[in-house]
């Protein structure tokens, strides 16, 4: 098998399917987010991590503390050879001996450890099966020696059982209990006291689960005790219990609770054993020694493993292309999808974020990724959020599951991505009906359509306007950061204008489905009326200004010192086409001389360098980082999108090569962020960090980029009458195939290029026959289309 990308740290199977870390000492903690949507796991390069059931917050079964540099909290196994006494970990922490080799390969859906060390070596995999609240880890042990080896595995974590940071530990220890199940092998551990609040007040309930930790056979030892393990004084690399050799068998509650489970196994040379372990939880008690029992047969563990694989392959293989671009193919055919779904859907959490909550805007856009693949689950997520929009329109700016409380955000855009992507799920499916289900508010239990919802939402922003015209920003606009620019309920936003704009236009094919020439009316003439307003008020000359704050001074203005010019209201006004060709032009010059860095477009440049309390939290980040005139990467993405749009072919690619994670991590050292996934941001110019990458993963740019490559660089769009062809790819690019699946039917797309600069559709066949125009219709009702387009 061929390596591909390899730098000092490790390299992409041929496939691209897993990334295989060959040195552990990588420049940040490299980790894979494992997930079915109830339960998941986060897991490090050095094995560190922690796991959780439904909610990464407030139900997570074992304590990690954020701590990037460090990552010394994990679940971790121990080896211990009982001749010598000698122990070391197989996935090196918490012992950090060196081993004689290493390796970890991070795949969709499982983690795999390979080490090597004198004469024992340890495979370690770790999945969770589809269907069941439980990770297993498989420890395959081989002597390669010519000696009869005894050794014995310890197991260690921390139970956190609710919600995280525990940094209360002293108080919340005292409600932990451990409890060993004799006859089922199996150490339960339950906590009497949950920080969520019950009927009958705060902290009065117990945790909704039971968690436990078993092996596959009996064990020769249990701790429920930290004290007990770890020693007083002691730690995590040389603790007590390995050095003694022996588990107490502590339980109960009185102790600072852990997990340990100790197995011996004897190895004659160039035997292997396998011995398996299963951390999970369960509502029902009953459940887990059923559950137990099931997964000691290592062949149910085995189809558990395939048919996660299967799954997953469903998901990734339903759109996947063909392109010179091997990087891109990587990123398009596995890794954005599967971070968008493992990590930012059903996981929702990653090392630098651990949410648990649904965003209104966030999880909404990350659900277009399902689109290309299973437009039922963005349905899903559509209705989801709509039940979270209170009855006036505005609507949550994010929410626990479990407890379905949150927080009235006041942010001026949330509410508008649920028409945006209802609109796209409507392109998508032909799938009308959705308008009509019927959802009730957060705060009203009456139901209304999904269309009346969206409606709401687009009129409260309509009536959210200045005086002169212009949306308000209030407490923020996407732009999370701008957190105080409008909080009097006077500052202005023009990235909400032209995104608003977008909205009144893309609405108006469904007013005119539910022929409602009013509204259509009022509609065109509010997007009019905006239109003049974000030509006339927003523009500063050369570009778009970002902002008006309360006080009426500009943000993203040539006037200002920092912040002079923005991203995003120079991609939407090209996105949103609410200003002239002209200044879309005009302002994309801008955009490459002003904001494009070698990693990207900035978020804005210069970088404020001191806090400003009229604007927020963003002037208070380091210069160049994140929101603070970083490379914000899901608006970088926006900005491959105008540049399609405009028809700038090498510009669009150029940006995307900037970007993609593949590319940066050719020099690891600088980016340090894993190469597999997208990171939230690389740090801009006026950081001493320029070019690190950082908070991947749980970054909204992953279905972000995935979108824009199919439907714009590529140049395949789904659309209400059918499949839009309209690439906009690289000159060079002689030919790209594409694999859609569209309303049922699988289109093989073949693009031949002629490799001439306009990149103009000049033919297309579907099965043969030509196509008139650049849109294949809907309605062949075949289950697969061949389809040729020749682009001169
Ligand atoms: C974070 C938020 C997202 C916001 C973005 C820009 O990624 O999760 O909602 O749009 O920051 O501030």
């Amino acid at each position: 098998m061929k390596k591909k990308f390899e730098t000092k740290y490790g390299y992409f199977t041929e496939d691209g399917k897993e990334f295989v870390i060959t040195d552990y000492r990588t420049p940040r903690p490299w980790v894979n987010v494992i997930s079915n949507s109830s339960y998941g796991l986060v897991v490090s390069q050095l094995n560190g991590g922690f796991s959780w059931i439904v909610h990464s917050n407030l139900n997570r079964l074992t304590r990690w503390e954020q701590d990037l540099i460090r990552d010394n909290w994990g679940k971790y196994i121990y080896l211990r050879d009982e001749e010598s006494r000698e122990f070391w970990s197989p996935t090196i922490k918490p012992v950090m001996k060196e081993v004689e080799s290493y390796q970890c390969r991070h795949g969709i859906g499982y983690t795999f450890f390979q080490s090597y060390y004198k004469g024992i070596v340890v495979n370690f995999r770790l999945f969770v099966p589809f269907h069941h609240n439980l990770e297993i880890w498989t420890l395959r042990i081989k002597n390669k020696g010519n000696k009869q080896r005894q050794l014995s595995i310890f197991t260690y974590l921390e139970w956190c059982l609710g919600a995280a940071p525990d940094s209360h530990r002293e108080f919340h220890k005292l409600f932990l209990e451990t409890e060993f199940n004799d006859e089922n092998q199996v150490l339960l551990a339950r906590k009497r006291l949950w920080e969520v609040p019950s009927e009958r007040g705060h902290w009065n309930t117990e945790w909704n689960q039971t968690a436990y930790l078993a092996c596959s056979q009996s064990v020769d030892g249990f701790e429920g005790d930290k004290e007990a393990f770890i020693g007083r004084y002691q730690d995590l690399s040389c603790p007590l219990a390995l050095e003694r050799g022996e588990l107490t068998g502590s339980q109960g509650k009185w102790n600072d609770s852990i997990g340990s489970l100790k197995k011996n196994i004897e190895l004659a040379p160039g035997e292997e054993k396998i011995i398996y372990f299963y951390l999970g939880a369960e509502k029902n008690p009953e459940k887990i020694f059923s559950q137990i029992k099931k997964y000691r047969n290592p062949d149910n563990i085995e189809s558990a493993f395939q048919e996660m694989k299967e799954t997953w392959e469903f998901y990734l293989t339903a759109t996947t292309v063909e392109t010179p671009d091997e990087a891109l193919n990587f990123m398009t055919n596995t890794w954005l999808k599967y971070q968008s779904i493992s990590g930012r859907l059903w996981g929702r959490s990653a090392y630098y974020q651990q949410s648990g909550a649904f965003g209104f805007r966030d999880q909404l856009q990350d659900s277009q990724v399902y689109l290309y693949m299973q437009p039922d689950l963005t349905k899903k997520q559509i209705l989801y959020h709509a039940k979270h929009q209170l009855k006036e329109g505005k609507v949550l700016h994010w929410w626990h599951p479990i407890t379905d409380q949150g927080h009235d955000g006041n942010m001026s855009d949330d509410l508008l991505w649920l028409p945006f992507i209802t609109i796209q799920y409507l392109k998508e499916t032909g799938d009308w009906s959705i308008l009509d289900e019927k959802l009730p508010f957060y705060d009203d239990p009456v139901s209304q359509t999904l269309f009346e919802h969206c409606v709401r939402a687009i009129d409260r922003v309509l009536n959210r306007f200045s005086d002169r015209g212009l949306p308000l920003i209030l407490a923020g606009d996407w732009n999370d950061g701008l957190s105080a620019v409008g909080l009097e309920g006077k500052g202005e936003s023009i990235w909400l204008a032209h995104f608003l704009y977008y909205i009144l236009n893309e609405i108006l094919p469904v007013l005119e489905q539910k022929n409602l020439s009013e509204k259509i009316v009022y509609y065109r003439q509010r997007a009019d009326e905006l239109k003049e307003a974000i030509n006339e008020i927003g523009w500063d000359g050369n570009w778009f200004w970002r902002a008006s704050k309360d006080s009426g001074e500009l943000i993203g203005s040539h006037l200002n010192k920092a912040g002079k010019i923005f991203l995003n209201p120079q991609t939407w006004a090209v996105i949103a086409n609410s200003t002239t060709k002209e200044r879309q032009q005009k302002i994309m010059h801008e955009v490459e001389s002003l904001l494009e860095s070698e990693v990207g477009p900035t978020l804005f440049h210069p970088a404020y360098s001191s806090p400003d309390p009229e604007i927020g939290y963003l002037s208070r980040y380091a210069p160049g980082v994140r929101e603070n005139g970083g490379v914000y990467i899901h608006a970088a993405v926006w900005l491959i999108w105008a540049e399609c749009l405009l028809k700038r072919r090498e510009a669009a690619y150029r940006i995307y090569r900037k970007i993609c994670p593949i590319y940066n991590s050719q020099n690891p050292d600088c980016y340090c962020a894993e190469p597999y996934v997208t990171p939230g941001n690389i740090d801009g110019p006026d950081s001493p960090h320029y070019g690190r990458g950082g908070w991947t993963w749980y970054t909204g740019s992953a279905a972000w980029l995935f979108r824009i490559t199919i439907d714009n660089l590529l140049g395949i769009r789904a659309d209400y009458e059918g499949l839009i062809i309209d690439p906009c790819f690289p000159q060079d690019w002689k030919e790209v195939k594409i694999k859609r699946l569209f309303r049922g039917t699988n289109y093989f797309i073949k693009f031949i290029s002629s490799g001439k600069s306009e990149a103009q559709v000049t033919e297309i066949f579907a099965d043969g026959e030509k196509v008139d125009g650049n849109l294949i219709p809907v309605g062949s009702g075949k289950s697969k289309v061949e389809v040729i387009v020749r682009i001169r």
